[in-house]
């Protein structure tokens, strides 16, 4: 599996399974068990996510034929728990479903709540060894501009959607220079905008005998960006994995550029207070 190395010379995959939308406790462990037995050895969970139970269930029925220093656990901080006190509570709730005693990544999930007191105790868990390094997620380069700036550790990884209708251009040149690691969440779209039959993608992928899929993720990997698709079939895990074989010129990364569809999305309040909707415990 190709890597990348983090801010604090962290060595993470460079893909990865993301477990969002799988609600179904035994459809979660067994899709875990069945992307590590093909290879996977990066997991994408959150406590929002309600499915860290059977994660850990996945990584413990696998622990003999995968063993702990080989996987790359990520989970993260609903807003919730976005207080100095929350994230001391997240981080212990999410070790003790995943049945982990440390963490490879845990990132902020949101840019909402107290995110300047989560981070406190996000770096005091990391330097007694609890996780192995602590990043944020849907956060814009302004917004990680002042975070950065008075904050002591840096984030290692800033997880946003980028896929090849939203190429992040412009973040993802400011991760890179300021030494974040970009992490692509949604890299199909979710599956939005017939991403599996794009013509641009379907024609470029029938010269090296790729399905638009693995363009897709090729495109990502090409871009230094660490990728986490999600899929619950055992095919389509093998086959989003079967992306370093072969590499896509220069004018085939500027042709898929060129993808991008107008966003205009600017969150708007009636997305947070649907975000603030969203609970991991009772209280
Ligand atoms: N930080 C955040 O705020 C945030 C937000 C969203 C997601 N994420 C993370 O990013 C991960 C990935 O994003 P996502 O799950 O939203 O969407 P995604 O990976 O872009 O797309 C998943 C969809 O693609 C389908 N699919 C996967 N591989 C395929 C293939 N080879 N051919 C055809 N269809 C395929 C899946 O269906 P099947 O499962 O039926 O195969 C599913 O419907 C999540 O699981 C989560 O870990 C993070």
């Amino acid at each position: 599996m190709q890597t990348v190395k983090l801010n604090n010379e962290v060595i993470m995959p460079q893909l990865g399974l993301g477990v969002f939308q799988v609600w179904d406790p035994a459809e979660t462990q067994q899709t875990v068990e069945t992307a590590l037995e093909l290879g996977y050895r990066l997991i994408d969970t959150a406590a929002a996510y309600h499915n860290e139970t059977a994660v850990g269930a996945a990584l413990a029925a696998s622990a003999s034929k995968v063993p702990r220093e080989e996987l790359f656990v990520t989970s993260k901080l609903w807003v919730q728990d976005m207080t100095y006190a929350g994230a001391q509570r997240g981080v212990r709730d999410s070790l003790a479903k995943l049945g982990l005693d440390y963490l490879d990544l845990y990132l902020i999930h949101q840019p909402i709540g107290d995110v300047y007191g989560a981070w406190r105790a996000l770096e005091e868990l990391y330097e007694v060894g609890k996780i192995r390094a602590i990043g944020v997620s849907n956060f814009s380069p302004a917004l990680l501009a002042a975070f950065t700036h008075f904050n002591r550790i840096k984030p290692a990884v800033n997880q946003i959607p980028i896929n090849v209708f939203q190429p992040q251009t412009a973040p993802v040149d400011y991760l890179q220079a300021n030494g974040i690691q970009p992490e692509a969440w949604g890299p199909f779209a979710e599956g939005r905008h017939d991403l599996f039959t794009n013509e641009v993608l379907t024609k470029i992928g029938q010269r090296y005998h790729k399905t638009p899929a693995q363009v897709a993720i090729r495109w990502l990997i090409q871009r230094g960006v660490v990728v986490i698709p999600k899929s619950t079939h055992e095919q389509r895990l093998q086959e989003n994995l079967e992306v370093f074989d072969f590499e896509l010129l220069p004018a085939d990364m500027v042709a898929i550029t060129e993808l991008e569809m107008p966003q205009n999305h600017v969150r708007t309040a009636a997305d947070v207070e649907r975000i603030l909707q969203i609970t991991v415990h009772e209280d």
